[in-house]
């Protein structure tokens, strides 16, 4: 790890800074040590682990010893995905990080990066003056990024942590880019959230993973796929998607089978004018029709109401307004 990481590192949970416990080698990189604010998170080998042991369930537990197992033979069989449909990887990863929409001194975050292909695109796009940072849970499979970037001049920071409790601070990123982890993560919908806090607002968050379309999923080509891979028949993330994803696009890759969405991050729910005068026998504006509603009243109440409103010319909005407050003031004194 290099000195000027510490600045963009915080603890996962209570996102605090954190001081430094080691020695720093003449480069300015730390090999060993500890990152500590309460409690301490090891850098070992040069890499900060933010996993705090009995914190992991289960599931990520077992997610990420899958892949440490994996780890040594992961770039062997990969190509066989693009194959399969007859893609050419190189270029598929090319159009994911063409949607990051990245210039030369963006800072840009992967999540769940595993052996780096798609880490070798992202840097290619930035200079020196760019910083990337790539993240994984699994120790074992972020070592095979680290050999693959070991000659990259980007200024590239790794740390080994769980996709819903990232060690960064609010509003770090340009871009953040994740790519065939979102299923096996334990939260979803913490994850997103996750990318979305530390996404700057008006950056670019791109995800994507296995999910054939519902259309095309009682074809022999959907049942050949997820007999080898169950997760081709996982639901598309939609529900667990974060309130303050704006230009939302949902298109499907590499044979049609990976969903990959791209949103721009705004900086909390949308808002809409809500106040105009709606034309019209009812009146009223948007909000007063959702926040204004009162008690119902008897069906012949309602038929008095109509036909006043209409005699004196009224909207019903203007007509209730009046006599709620000419009723209202009389009896408030
Ligand atoms: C199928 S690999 C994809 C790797 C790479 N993005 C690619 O496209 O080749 C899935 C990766 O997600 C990582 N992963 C799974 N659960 C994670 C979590 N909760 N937090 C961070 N990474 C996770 C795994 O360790 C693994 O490296």
């Amino acid at each position: 790890m290099k000195l000027w990481e510490l600045d963009y590192f915080v603890s996962p949970k209570e996102r605090k800074s954190l001081a430094l416990k080691g020695a720093v080698n003449e480069l300015g990189e730390v090999d060993e040590g500890v990152l500590h604010a309460g409690a301490e998170f090891n850098i070992v080998d040069g890499v900060p682990n933010f996993l705090l042991s009995g914190e992991l369930s289960d599931k990520a537990l077992s997610v990420a010893s899958f892949y440490d197992g994996r780890s040594e033979t992961y770039d062997q069989y990969l190509h066989l995905t693009f194959f399969t449909h007859g893609e050419d990887e190189t270029k598929v990863r090319n159009g994911f990080a063409d949607l990051l929409e990245l210039t030369r001194d963006s800072t840009v975050l992967e999540v769940a990066a595993g052996s780096g292909r798609d880490s070798e695109i992202i840097a290619q796009r930035l200079g020196a003056e760019g910083k990337l940072f790539l993240q994984d849970l699994s120790p074992g499979m972020l070592a095979k990024a680290r050999e693959r970037m070991h000659t990259c001049e980007v200024p590239t920071s790794f740390s080994i942590s769980d996709a819903s409790a990232l060690p960064y601070p609010d509003h770090t990123f340009d871009a953040v880019f994740s790519f065939g982890g979102l299923g096996e993560f334990p939260d979803i919908r913490g994850a997103l959230a996750e990318m979305v806090r530390v996404c700057k607002p008006g950056g670019k968050v791109v995800v994507g993973d296995e999910s054939i379309p519902v259309w095309l999923r009682s074809t022999e080509f959907a049942k050949i796929l997820s007999t080898t891979n169950p997760q081709f028949m996982a639901p598309l993330p939609l529900e667990h998607m974060p309130v303050q994803a704006r230009e939302v696009c949902v298109r499907w890759v590499i044979g049609g089978v990976f969903y990959l969405i791209d949103f721009r991050v705004a900086e909390g729910p949308p808002t809409g004018n809500f106040d105009y005068p709606i034309p019209g026998p009812r009146g009223g504006t948007l909000r007063s029709r959702y926040e204004g509603q009162l008690e119902g009243v008897s069906v012949e109440a309602k038929e008095m109401a109509h036909q006043a409103r209409q005699r004196r010319g009224m909207s019903m909005h203007a007509w209730l307004e009046e006599a709620v407050r000419k009723a209202a003031a009389s009896d408030l004194g």
